[in-house]
C-alpha cells in the first residue's frame, strides 16, 4: 500500500505514510528528530498489527485450529521477510528477540560459557552499553579481558590499534556498524576479514546502520548481527538475531521452557535446533508480524533514493548548526550519516532540548548510553538530532532556527 502511495506521488515524502508526523506539539507541528532512539511507524505497520489481532489473533506452533495455523503461518512468514532482507542464507538463522540488547546478551552468555580465564574480547570505544555490558559479565563471571579499539581524533575507529589488539587470545569481537552517539559508520567488512584471519568470531551490532543501508549478512561474512525492530520503523519488543547456522547451532540454550525443547523429563532434557532453541517460551507474535510489514515498506520503496534523500537533509543540517557560533559538533567522522551530535556553548544539553520540546522538535540529550564514548568526547551528554526517511529540509531550517532561539534565551 505505502509503494503504491508514493509511486503515486513520485515525491520521496513519506511523512505522509506516518500518522504520528501529522501531529501538533505544544501548538507547532511535530519535528521529530530522535528516530535513532526509536522510529516513527507507518500506518501500514499499525494496521498488520491491528488486523493480526482483530481477525486471527492466537498463539503460535500451539494449536490445530484455523486463527493458530493463520497466526503461526503469518509469524514465520515475518522470519523469512528478516531472512531475506538481510540475505541471510535461510530463515533457520534468524532468531526473534526482544530487542538488540537481548540479541547481544543471548550470544555474550551462550557463547561466554566456552570461555576461560585469558580469553579475550574485542570491542570498542563506540560501543552503546548494550554491547559492552554483557561482555563485561564475563569479564566479572569467567575472568576474560575487554580490549578496546580507540576513536581517532576525527571520530573514525582506530582500525590499525584494532589490528594490534587482535592475537590468538582473541576469541570474539564485538562492534557496531554505525555509532548511536555520532553516527561513524564502521567497515565492518574490514573487521570480519581481520578477526576471522585471527580465529575470532564476529558479531555486529547493527541497530543503526540497518535503518540508513542494505545489509547483506553473507557478503559481510560475520557470524552473529543483531538489531531491533523499532528502530527500523516496526514495533518495540521484537529484535533479531542472525547467526551463521554453524556458529548458532554450536551455542548451547540461552533460556529453557516451553517451545525450545524437544523432549524433557525429570532425568534428560534434549533440545531442538536454531532458532527454536533460542525462543523459549510465547514469542512476540504481533509485533514479529509488525517487523514483517515494516520490511514489506522498506522493500516497497526506493531505499537508494530515500537514503540520498535523508543524506542531503542530514548534510543540510550539518552545514545550518556549523554556521551558528558556539555550536560544536562531535560527529564528524569521514564516513558518518544521520545523526548530528553537538553542544551549544556552555549550555546543559536538557535545557536545549526543552527549548526545543516548546518548538514541537524532539531530540535525545545526554549521554546517549555510551558513557565510555563521552568520556572519549570530554563531554557528560551532548543533544542529538537524528534524521530518518521522512525528515524534510523544513524539519532543518526549523532545527537551526531553534538552535539559535535556544542561544538567544540562553546566551
Ligand atoms: N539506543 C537508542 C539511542 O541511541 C535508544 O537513543
Amino acid at each position: 500500500m505505502a509503494r503504491a502511495l508514493n509511486m503515486a506521488k513520485t515525491t520521496l515524502d513519506f511523512k505522509g505514510d506516518f500518522p504520528a508526523l501529522a501531529q501538533s506539539v505544544n501548538g507547532k507541528p511535530v519535528v521529530y528528530l530522535d528516530s535513532a532512539a526509536s522510529a516513527q511507524k507507518p500506518q501500514c505497520v499499525i494496521d498488520a498489527m491491528n488486523e493480526v489481532m482483530t481477525k486471527h489473533y492466537a498463539n503460535v506452533h500451539r494449536g490445530v485450529y484455523t486463527f493458530s495455523a493463520e497466526t503461526s503461518a503469518q509469524f514465520e512468514d515475518a522470519r523469512g521477510k528478516v531472512a531475506r532482507f538481510i540475505n541471510a542464507a535461510s530463515e533457520k538463522e534468524i532468531v526473534f528477540t526482544r530487542n538488540a540488547t537481548e540479541a547481544v546478551n543471548l550470544v555474550a552468555s551462550c557463547f561466554g560459557q566456552s570461555l576461560k580465564e585469558g580469553d579475550e574480547i574485542v570491542i570498542t570505544e563506540l560501543e552503546h552499553h548494550a554491547n559492552i555490558v554483557p561482555w563485561y559479565f564475563l569479564k566479572e563471571q569467567r575472568g576474560i579481558a575487554l580490549k578496546i579499539v580507540p576513536v581517532r581524533p576525527d571520530r573514525s575507529l582506530d582500525m590499525d590499534a584494532f589490528e594490534k589488539l587482535l592475537s590468538p587470545k582473541t576469541k570474539m569481537v564485538a562492534v557496531t556498524q554505525m555509532s548511536n552517539v555520532l553516527g561513524t559508520v564502521v567497515d565492518v567488512a574490514a573487521i570480519v576479514e581481520r578477526a576471522h584471519a585471527a580465529g575470532a568470531k564476529v558479531l555486529i551490532d547493527g541497530s543503526q546502520a540497518i535503518v540508513h543501508y542494505d545489509i547483506d549478512v553473507r557478503a559481510l561474512g560475520c557470524d552473529f548481527y543483531v538489531f531491533t525492530g523499532h528502530k527500523l520503523y516496526g514495533p518495540t519488543g521484537i529484535g533479531v538475531l542472525y547467526g551463521r547456522y554453524a556458529a548458532l547451532d554450536a551455542l548451547p540454550p540461552y533460556q529453557g521452557g516451553g517451545e525450545m525443547i524437544e523432549k524433557v523429563s525429570f532425568d534428560k532434557i534434549t533440545y531442538k535446533e536454531p532458532p527454536v532453541r533460542f525462543e523459549a517460551g510465547t514469542p512476540a507474535i504481533v509485533e514479529a508480524i509488525g517487523l514483517g510489514a515494516a520490511i514489506d515498506y522498506l522493500n516497497g520503496i526506493d531505499r537508494t533514493a530515500a537514503h540520498t534523500w535523508e543524506m542531503e537533509v542530514f548534510h543540510a543540517a550539518e552545514k545550518l548548526l556549523s554556521a551558528i557560533d558556539g555550536v560544536t559538533i562531535y560527529s564528524t567522522a569521514p564516513q558518518r550519516a544521520s545523526i548530528i551530535s553537538f553542544s551549544l556553548d556552555e549550555i546543559h544539553p536538557h535545557d536545549v532540548a526543552t527549548v526545543f520540546d516548546h518548538l514541537g522538535i524532539a531530540v535525545r540529550t545526554g549521554h546517549h548510553c555510551a558513557q565510555p564514548l563521552m568520556k572519549s568526547l570530554g563531554v557528560t551528554g551532548t543533544v542529538r538530532a537524528s534524521f530518518a526517511l521522512y525528515n524534510t529540509m523544513e524539519d532543518a531550517e526549523k532545527l537551526s532556527a531553534a538552535v539559535q532561539k535556544a542561544k538567544r534565551l540562553f546566551l
